[in-house]
């Protein structure tokens, strides 16, 4: 990994804003991700993730932390955060910007318990593909405290697949509709190619039943997103 995402936040925050981050997937067009969004407050954050940061208590685990912003709400509201990504570039920009305890660590080498674990921004991304639902569940799941909880937002990004006429131009013998190839590119340098998952609830809800875990939607937004509680049973 080169680290170009890290590298932008990494600009942004040094003042060296000139341009945003270019992303597309093997089903979509070139999009712009504008940095400024990667730092944005509570009042610009989506209703979803705004619901999450209410919901939150106790010790929280915020993965795959960016730039830091859920971190930094939270930690100002008097909570004890650990902010984890594998960016070193965001966990820099991270303790830049205040957040305490922020530390390059991939998720699965996370081994600290948490009340409350939150994975926002498509939080479902960082499980890359369908086959390795269970796997990242289960370790999240061995994270809870007692009564502990999973805050997660994903999309049912099944609308990508129709054409104008409202007909679905899916291969139905293709692997799971969610998993994409997402590409990203910053100042015309590209990127190693990464997979992405987006799940629709039904099938999180069924992942999460084959765990262990049950999986209540809390809040549906504006455009098939969702944001989902896991807890144990
Ligand atoms: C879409 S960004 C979201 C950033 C932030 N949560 C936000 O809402 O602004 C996803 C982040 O997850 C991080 N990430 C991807 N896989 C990860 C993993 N296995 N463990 C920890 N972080 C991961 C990426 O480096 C990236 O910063």
């Amino acid at each position: 990994m080169k680290d170009l995402f890290g590298n932008a936040l990494l600009d942004y925050q040094n003042g060296k804003y000139t341009e945003d981050i270019i992303t597309s997937t093997n089903i979509s067009d070139e999009d712009d991700l504008p940095l400024p969004y990667l730092f944005r407050g509570f009042k610009d954050m989506p209703k979803l993730e705004q619901k999450a940061l209410k919901l939150a208590k106790g010790t929280v685990l915020d993965v795959g932390c960016g730039a830091g912003s859920h971190s930094l709400y939270l930690q100002k509201k008097g909570f004890h955060v650990d902010a984890i990504d594998i960016s070193k570039g965001a966990i820099e920009v991270a303790k830049q910007r205040g957040v305490l305890n922020a530390e390059v660590k991939n998720i699965l080498e996370e081994t600290n318990s948490f009340d409350t674990i939150l994975l926002l921004m498509n939080g479902t991304g960082i499980f890359q593909e369908l086959a390795q639902v269970s796997k990242y569940l289960t370790h999240l799941k061995s994270l809870l405290k007692p009564n502990g909880q999973i805050l997660i937002d994903s999309s049912d990004i099944q609308y990508m697949y129709e054409d104008e006429d409202g007909g679905v131009w899916m291969d139905m013998n293709a692997s799971y509709y969610g998993e994409l190839d997402y590409f990203l590119s910053y100042k015309g340098e590209k990127e190693d190619p990464m997979k992405w998952l987006y799940l629709d609830f039904n099938t999180l809800q069924t992942a999460c039943e084959t765990v262990g875990l049950k999986c209540e939607l809390v809040l549906e937004g504006d455009h098939f997103d969702y944001l989902a509680r896991l807890i144990a049973v």
